[in-house]
């Protein structure tokens, strides 16, 4: 399903400020080597990232799913030295990809990686953290959103990406990715210690912030 017309999100990203030579390599090299290069997030994505970060003043990040690390390098970016992303994922090949960009970074040090399966990693991980970005598998979303939210300051946010998963999340019934997404979108809006927007932003961005 199209969710935004092509030539207003075209438009969109034109307008918008452009990312570091090195995030952009990042999306070069991931599209040439990997065939599910269309996982990574966009600028348009990134940047919103960025001016939570900012605005809300955070300094400690956790991200599930960092595939080559496009999303966490953008928000390690605008961390301060002490500031620190901690990113969760099961992958050694996209990982080593992740590896070889951290390193080039002057950002890289403040990323932390840590590899396994997010539902049984994530347990053992200590808060408080200012900001979740969830963008890893989506059948886990509920579950993760019941770990994270004690694990999150209050007045600390979450952004859950492809909340829309494509559409898929208005015929729940048929998809089971869709199904989940669409329970965690409900949980949400039932859940009385959060308040949340969810943005027509590409796939759709939850935002979720924590009383
Ligand atoms: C959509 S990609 C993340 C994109 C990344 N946030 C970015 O914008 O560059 C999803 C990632 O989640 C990881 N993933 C999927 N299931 C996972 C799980 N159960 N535990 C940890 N990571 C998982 C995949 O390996 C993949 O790298």
């Amino acid at each position: 399903m199209e969710i935004l017309d092509e030539a207003i999100e075209a438009y969109a990203l034109q307008h918008t400020s452009e990312e570091s030579p090195l995030l952009q390599e990042i999306h070069e090299t991931t599209d040439r080597e990997l065939e599910y290069s269309n996982m990574l997030t966009n600028r348009m994505v990134g940047r919103l990232l960025q001016f939570l970060i900012q605005l809300g003043g955070y300094r400690r990040i956790l991200e599930l799913g960092m595939f080559t690390g496009y999303s966490a390098l953008t928000m390690a970016e605008v961390l301060p030295d002490e500031g620190k992303v901690i990113t969760l994922d099961m992958n050694e090949k996209y990982a080593k990809i992740a590896r070889s960009f951290m390193e080039r970074s002057p950002h890289g040090d403040k990323v932390s990686i840590v590899m396994g399966e997010a539902e049984n990693t994530l347990p053992d991980l200590e808060g408080p953290f200012d900001l979740a970005f969830i963008d890893a598998d989506k059948q886990n979303y509920p579950l993760y959103y019941d770990l994270i939210k004690p694990r999150l300051k209050p007045g600390g946010m979450m952004v859950v990406d492809n909340a829309f998963w494509s559409g898929a999340v208005l015929t729940p019934e048929e998809d089971e990715k869709g199904r989940a997404v669409d329970e965690l979108n409900k949980k949400i809006r039932q859940d009385d210690e959060v308040e949340n927007v969810l943005l027509t932003v590409r796939d759709g961005l939850n935002l979720v912030r924590k009383k």
